[in-house]
Protein backbone atom coordinates (compact mmCIF):
# COMPACT_ATOMS: atom_id res chain seq x y z
CA UNK A 1 0.00 0.00 0.00
CA UNK A 2 1.16 3.49 -0.63
CA UNK A 3 2.83 5.40 2.15
CA UNK A 4 3.25 9.27 1.11
CA UNK A 5 1.81 11.21 3.90
CA UNK A 6 -1.84 12.98 2.70
CA UNK A 7 -1.79 15.83 4.73
CA UNK A 8 -5.25 16.95 6.80
CA UNK A 9 -5.66 19.59 4.77
CA UNK A 10 -5.26 17.23 1.22
CA UNK A 11 -7.32 14.97 2.14
CA UNK A 12 -10.49 14.22 0.46
CA UNK A 13 -11.55 11.37 3.15
CA UNK A 14 -15.01 10.05 0.60
CA UNK A 15 -11.99 9.80 -2.04
CA UNK A 16 -9.58 8.18 0.26
CA UNK A 17 -12.37 5.66 1.47
CA UNK A 18 -13.23 4.28 -2.41
CA UNK A 19 -9.54 3.91 -3.01
CA UNK A 20 -8.34 1.95 0.19
CA UNK A 21 -11.28 -0.28 -0.55
CA UNK A 22 -10.73 -1.05 -3.71
CA UNK A 23 -6.99 -2.16 -2.78
CA UNK A 24 -7.98 -3.89 0.28
CA UNK A 25 -10.12 -6.10 -1.93
CA UNK A 26 -7.37 -6.30 -4.69
CA UNK A 27 -4.74 -7.56 -1.81
CA UNK A 28 -7.28 -9.93 0.01
CA UNK A 29 -9.14 -11.32 -3.40
CA UNK A 30 -11.03 -14.32 -2.24
CA UNK A 31 -9.34 -14.86 0.60
CA UNK A 32 -10.57 -14.33 4.28
CA UNK A 33 -9.02 -10.96 6.25
CA UNK A 34 -8.99 -10.72 10.30
CA UNK A 35 -8.67 -7.43 12.49
CA UNK A 36 -8.27 -6.32 15.97
CA UNK A 37 -10.80 -3.61 17.30
CA UNK A 38 -9.35 -2.06 20.52
CA UNK A 39 -11.96 0.75 20.29
CA UNK A 40 -9.33 3.47 19.53
CA UNK A 41 -9.99 5.89 16.56
CA UNK A 42 -7.92 4.11 14.20
CA UNK A 43 -8.44 0.59 14.66
CA UNK A 44 -12.55 1.27 14.69
CA UNK A 45 -11.70 3.57 11.03
CA UNK A 46 -10.02 -0.02 9.99
CA UNK A 47 -12.61 -2.25 10.78
CA UNK A 48 -14.99 -0.16 9.31
CA UNK A 49 -13.37 -0.06 5.96
CA UNK A 50 -13.11 -3.64 6.13
CA UNK A 51 -15.76 -3.97 6.15
CA UNK A 52 -16.73 -1.65 3.64
CA UNK A 53 -14.58 -3.77 1.58
CA UNK A 54 -14.92 -6.89 1.79
CA UNK A 55 -18.38 -7.41 4.36
CA UNK A 56 -18.29 -11.03 5.42
CA UNK A 57 -14.95 -12.04 4.39
CA UNK A 58 -13.25 -9.65 7.29
CA UNK A 59 -13.71 -11.34 11.21
CA UNK A 60 -13.14 -8.72 13.76
CA UNK A 61 -12.09 -9.45 17.10
CA UNK A 62 -11.70 -7.46 20.72
CA UNK A 63 -8.76 -8.73 22.17
CA UNK A 64 -8.96 -8.57 25.76
CA UNK A 65 -5.45 -8.28 26.82
CA UNK A 66 -6.03 -7.65 30.83
CA UNK A 67 -4.87 -3.95 29.84
CA UNK A 68 -8.24 -2.26 28.59
CA UNK A 69 -9.86 0.38 30.82
CA UNK A 70 -12.93 0.13 32.92
CA UNK A 71 -16.15 -2.05 30.68
CA UNK A 72 -14.05 -0.99 27.53
CA UNK A 73 -14.56 -5.07 26.27
CA UNK A 74 -18.24 -4.30 26.17
CA UNK A 75 -19.00 -0.83 25.56
CA UNK A 76 -16.53 -1.75 22.10
CA UNK A 77 -18.91 -4.30 21.24
CA UNK A 78 -21.88 -2.79 21.96
CA UNK A 79 -21.02 0.47 19.84
CA UNK A 80 -20.05 -1.76 16.74
CA UNK A 81 -23.05 -3.63 17.03
CA UNK A 82 -24.97 -1.16 16.60
CA UNK A 83 -23.18 -0.20 13.46
CA UNK A 84 -23.69 -3.72 11.90
CA UNK A 85 -20.60 -4.79 13.00
CA UNK A 86 -20.30 -8.59 14.75
CA UNK A 87 -16.95 -8.59 17.11
CA UNK A 88 -16.01 -11.50 19.15
CA UNK A 89 -14.03 -11.34 22.43
CA UNK A 90 -10.98 -13.24 22.74
CA UNK A 91 -9.87 -13.22 26.39
CA UNK A 92 -6.29 -13.45 26.38
CA UNK A 93 -5.54 -11.78 30.01
CA UNK A 94 -3.25 -14.75 31.10
CA UNK A 95 -1.18 -14.63 27.70
CA UNK A 96 -0.05 -11.34 28.25
CA UNK A 97 0.53 -11.15 32.45
CA UNK A 98 2.39 -14.36 31.57
CA UNK A 99 4.62 -12.46 29.15
CA UNK A 100 4.73 -9.25 31.30
CA UNK A 101 5.65 -10.90 34.39
CA UNK A 102 9.30 -9.48 35.71
CA UNK A 103 9.75 -7.14 32.97
CA UNK A 104 10.50 -3.74 34.08
CA UNK A 105 12.21 -2.21 31.07
CA UNK A 106 9.64 0.08 28.88
CA UNK A 107 11.14 -1.55 25.32
CA UNK A 108 11.32 -5.28 26.76
CA UNK A 109 7.21 -4.30 27.83
CA UNK A 110 6.63 -3.21 24.59
CA UNK A 111 8.23 -5.99 22.85
CA UNK A 112 6.48 -8.85 24.85
CA UNK A 113 2.95 -7.21 24.02
CA UNK A 114 3.98 -7.31 20.20
CA UNK A 115 4.82 -11.29 20.13
CA UNK A 116 2.25 -11.93 22.66
CA UNK A 117 -0.54 -9.95 20.49
CA UNK A 118 0.91 -10.99 16.61
CA UNK A 119 2.46 -14.61 17.55
CA UNK A 120 0.41 -16.09 20.57
CA UNK A 121 -3.44 -14.48 20.17
CA UNK A 122 -3.18 -13.80 15.95
CA UNK A 123 -1.31 -16.85 15.12
CA UNK A 124 -3.62 -19.13 16.79
CA UNK A 125 -6.70 -17.27 15.42
CA UNK A 126 -5.11 -17.19 11.70
CA UNK A 127 -4.77 -20.90 12.15
CA UNK A 128 -8.32 -21.31 13.13
CA UNK A 129 -10.20 -19.50 11.32
CA UNK A 130 -7.65 -20.05 7.89
CA UNK A 131 -7.69 -16.18 7.11
CA UNK A 132 -4.39 -15.10 5.19
CA UNK A 133 -4.61 -11.51 6.08
CA UNK A 134 -4.35 -9.24 9.64
CA UNK A 135 -5.82 -5.93 9.11
CA UNK A 136 -4.63 -3.19 10.82
CA UNK A 137 -4.80 0.65 12.16
CA UNK A 138 -1.24 1.75 11.91
CA UNK A 139 -0.51 5.41 11.28
CA UNK A 140 2.38 7.39 10.29
CA UNK A 141 3.29 8.88 13.41
CA UNK A 142 3.60 5.45 14.85
CA UNK A 143 5.92 4.48 12.32
CA UNK A 144 7.85 8.15 12.43
CA UNK A 145 8.44 7.06 15.95
CA UNK A 146 9.46 3.80 16.15
CA UNK A 147 11.47 4.28 13.10
CA UNK A 148 13.18 7.59 14.74
CA UNK A 149 14.04 4.93 17.77
CA UNK A 150 11.88 6.70 20.68
CA UNK A 151 9.71 4.42 21.14
CA UNK A 152 8.75 0.56 19.27
CA UNK A 153 4.95 1.52 18.59
CA UNK A 154 3.43 -1.96 19.33
CA UNK A 155 1.78 -2.39 16.08
CA UNK A 156 5.33 -1.41 13.76
CA UNK A 157 6.69 -4.84 11.57
CA UNK A 158 7.63 -3.93 7.95
CA UNK A 159 9.30 -0.59 8.90
CA UNK A 160 12.04 -2.74 11.53
CA UNK A 161 12.34 -5.34 8.91
CA UNK A 162 10.30 -7.97 10.70
CA UNK A 163 7.89 -10.01 7.91
CA UNK A 164 4.96 -10.99 9.44
CA UNK A 165 4.23 -13.58 6.60
CA UNK A 166 7.65 -15.45 7.62
CA UNK A 167 7.76 -14.30 11.54
CA UNK A 168 4.10 -14.87 12.23
CA UNK A 169 2.17 -17.10 8.95
CA UNK A 170 0.09 -13.70 7.97
CA UNK A 171 0.48 -10.74 6.02
CA UNK A 172 -0.36 -7.42 7.14
CA UNK A 173 -2.77 -5.04 5.75
CA UNK A 174 -2.54 -1.21 6.77
CA UNK A 175 -4.65 1.04 5.00
CA UNK A 176 -3.83 4.16 7.49
CA UNK A 177 -0.26 4.14 6.77
CA UNK A 178 -0.63 7.78 4.97
CA UNK A 179 -2.08 9.34 7.61
CA UNK A 180 -1.74 10.66 10.71
CA UNK A 181 -4.69 11.16 13.75
CA UNK A 182 -6.80 14.82 12.51
CA UNK A 183 -6.66 12.96 8.99
CA UNK A 184 -7.72 9.33 10.50
CA UNK A 185 -10.68 11.32 12.35
CA UNK A 186 -11.98 12.97 9.21
CA UNK A 187 -12.26 9.43 8.04
CA UNK A 188 -14.02 7.86 10.52
CA UNK A 189 -16.06 10.67 10.10
CA UNK A 190 -16.98 10.13 6.22
CA UNK A 191 -17.44 6.05 7.14
CA UNK A 192 -20.42 6.87 9.32
CA UNK A 193 -18.82 6.51 12.78
CA UNK A 194 -20.58 8.16 15.01
CA UNK A 195 -18.53 11.42 16.85
CA UNK A 196 -17.60 9.52 20.30
CA UNK A 197 -15.99 7.17 18.08
CA UNK A 198 -13.92 9.30 15.25
CA UNK A 199 -13.36 12.54 18.24
CA UNK A 200 -12.45 9.38 20.99
CA UNK A 201 -9.11 10.49 22.43
CA UNK A 202 -6.14 8.13 21.97
CA UNK A 203 -5.60 5.26 23.48
CA UNK A 204 -2.15 3.38 23.05
CA UNK A 205 -2.06 -0.09 21.79
CA UNK A 206 0.08 -1.45 24.94
CA UNK A 207 -3.34 -0.02 26.41
CA UNK A 208 -2.66 0.29 30.29
CA UNK A 209 0.57 -1.54 30.47
CA UNK A 210 2.07 1.95 28.80
CA UNK A 211 0.92 3.75 31.71
CA UNK A 212 2.70 1.33 34.25
CA UNK A 213 6.38 2.38 35.63
CA UNK A 214 8.06 -1.06 36.43
CA UNK A 215 6.50 -4.48 36.43
CA UNK A 216 2.91 -5.18 34.91
CA UNK A 217 0.59 -6.98 36.87
CA UNK A 218 -3.31 -7.22 37.44
CA UNK A 219 -2.76 -5.81 40.67
CA UNK A 220 -1.13 -2.93 39.34
CA UNK A 221 -3.09 -2.74 36.18
CA UNK A 222 -6.39 -2.36 38.92
CA UNK A 223 -4.72 0.55 40.57
CA UNK A 224 -3.80 2.52 37.61
CA UNK A 225 -7.73 1.26 35.89
CA UNK A 226 -9.37 2.77 38.94
CA UNK A 227 -7.51 5.82 38.81
CA UNK A 228 -7.79 6.55 34.53
CA UNK A 229 -11.52 6.39 35.48
CA UNK A 230 -10.97 9.14 38.03
CA UNK A 231 -9.10 11.11 35.55
CA UNK A 232 -11.05 10.63 32.57
CA UNK A 233 -14.55 11.31 34.41
CA UNK A 234 -13.11 14.50 36.09
CA UNK A 235 -11.75 16.04 32.58
CA UNK A 236 -14.15 14.90 30.64
CA UNK A 237 -15.23 18.42 30.22
CA UNK A 238 -11.75 19.65 28.88
CA UNK A 239 -10.85 19.36 25.77
CA UNK A 240 -7.46 17.91 26.20
CA UNK A 241 -6.25 16.08 23.49
CA UNK A 242 -5.40 12.91 25.91
CA UNK A 243 -5.33 12.39 29.43
CA UNK A 244 -3.93 10.00 32.07
CA UNK A 245 -3.22 8.68 34.98
CA UNK A 246 0.02 6.92 35.50
CA UNK A 247 1.69 4.34 38.21
CA UNK A 248 4.89 4.94 39.25
CA UNK A 249 7.29 2.16 41.04
CA UNK A 250 8.59 4.28 43.92
CA UNK A 251 6.50 4.11 47.17
CA UNK A 252 6.46 6.81 49.60
CA UNK A 253 5.63 7.62 52.86
CA UNK A 254 2.52 8.45 53.73
CA UNK A 255 -0.44 8.99 55.87
CA UNK A 256 -3.64 7.47 56.36
CA UNK A 257 -5.89 7.84 59.72
CA UNK A 258 -3.20 9.19 61.81
CA UNK A 259 -1.04 5.93 61.08
CA UNK A 260 2.18 5.60 58.32
CA UNK A 261 1.65 4.11 55.60
CA UNK A 262 4.08 3.28 53.17
CA UNK A 263 1.78 4.14 50.10
CA UNK A 264 1.84 4.42 45.60
CA UNK A 265 1.80 7.46 43.66
CA UNK A 266 -0.28 8.17 40.50
CA UNK A 267 0.77 11.05 38.33
CA UNK A 268 -1.90 12.75 36.18
CA UNK A 269 -0.89 13.94 32.74
CA UNK A 270 -3.03 15.85 30.29
CA UNK A 271 -2.02 17.03 26.82
CA UNK A 272 -2.77 19.47 24.47
CA UNK A 273 -1.76 18.74 20.97
CA UNK A 274 -2.86 18.24 17.31
CA UNK A 275 -1.26 14.90 16.49
CA UNK A 276 0.89 14.03 19.02
CA UNK A 277 4.34 15.15 17.55
CA UNK A 278 4.68 18.01 20.34
CA UNK A 279 2.27 18.40 23.30
CA UNK A 280 1.99 20.91 25.90
CA UNK A 281 0.41 20.07 29.37
CA UNK A 282 -3.38 21.23 29.77
CA UNK A 283 -3.30 24.34 32.17
CA UNK A 284 -5.97 22.74 34.80
CA UNK A 285 -6.88 24.77 37.44
CA UNK A 286 -5.84 24.15 40.74
CA UNK A 287 -9.33 23.26 41.80
CA UNK A 288 -9.97 20.75 39.68
CA UNK A 289 -6.30 19.50 40.21
CA UNK A 290 -7.22 19.15 43.83
CA UNK A 291 -10.40 17.44 43.37
CA UNK A 292 -8.61 14.66 41.55
CA UNK A 293 -6.23 14.33 43.81
CA UNK A 294 -9.09 14.48 47.18
CA UNK A 295 -10.37 11.52 44.99
CA UNK A 296 -8.01 9.57 43.54
CA UNK A 297 -5.90 9.62 47.23
CA UNK A 298 -9.59 8.94 48.87
CA UNK A 299 -10.66 5.86 46.26
CA UNK A 300 -8.11 4.39 45.10
CA UNK A 301 -6.44 1.79 47.50
CA UNK A 302 -2.91 2.50 48.67
CA UNK A 303 -2.30 5.61 46.64
CA UNK A 304 -1.08 8.23 48.98
CA UNK A 305 0.55 10.75 46.38
CA UNK A 306 -0.94 12.11 43.90
CA UNK A 307 1.39 14.53 40.96
CA UNK A 308 0.43 16.51 38.16
CA UNK A 309 3.56 16.12 34.74
CA UNK A 310 3.83 20.33 33.80
CA UNK A 311 6.92 18.92 31.11
CA UNK A 312 5.75 19.47 27.49
CA UNK A 313 6.70 16.80 24.45
CA UNK A 314 9.75 16.83 23.75
CA UNK A 315 11.76 15.98 25.93
CA UNK A 316 8.76 14.29 27.68
CA UNK A 317 6.75 11.56 25.79
CA UNK A 318 2.64 11.51 26.61
CA UNK A 319 3.03 8.33 27.77
CA UNK A 320 5.97 6.91 30.13
CA UNK A 321 6.51 3.72 28.70
P1 LIG B 1 4.08 9.07 22.93
O1 LIG B 1 4.06 8.44 24.29
O2 LIG B 1 4.92 8.33 21.94
O3 LIG B 1 2.58 8.98 22.40
O4 LIG B 1 4.42 10.54 22.97
C1 LIG B 1 2.13 9.61 21.24
C2 LIG B 1 0.73 9.13 20.94
O5 LIG B 1 0.77 7.78 20.52
C3 LIG B 1 0.04 6.95 21.44
N1 LIG B 1 0.85 5.74 21.62
C4 LIG B 1 0.61 4.60 20.97
N2 LIG B 1 -0.35 4.27 20.11
N3 LIG B 1 0.60 2.11 19.92
C5 LIG B 1 -0.37 3.01 19.59
O6 LIG B 1 -1.26 2.67 18.82
C6 LIG B 1 1.59 2.35 20.78
O7 LIG B 1 2.44 1.52 21.05
C7 LIG B 1 1.59 3.68 21.33
N4 LIG B 1 2.41 4.30 22.22
C8 LIG B 1 1.93 5.56 22.36
C9 LIG B 1 -0.09 7.76 22.71
O8 LIG B 1 -1.23 7.37 23.47
C10 LIG B 1 -0.19 9.17 22.15
O9 LIG B 1 -1.50 9.46 21.67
Amino acid sequence: MKNKEIKVEDLEPRRFVNEKTEEILAMVGGDLCINALSGGVDSSVVTMLGHEALGDRVKTYFINNGLMREGEPEQVVTVFKNLGVNVEIVDAQKSFFDALQGITDPEEKREAITQTFYRDVFGKLVQECGAKFLLQGTILTDVDETVAGIKRQHNILAQLGIDPEREFGYDVIEPLLQLRKDGVREVGKALGLPESVYNRPPFPGPALAARVIGEVTPERIAVVRQATAIVEEELKDTPAFQCMAILHEDRVTGMREGKREFGLQIEIRSWESKDARVATPTRLSYDLLEQLSARITGEVSGVVSVTYNITKKPPSTMEVV
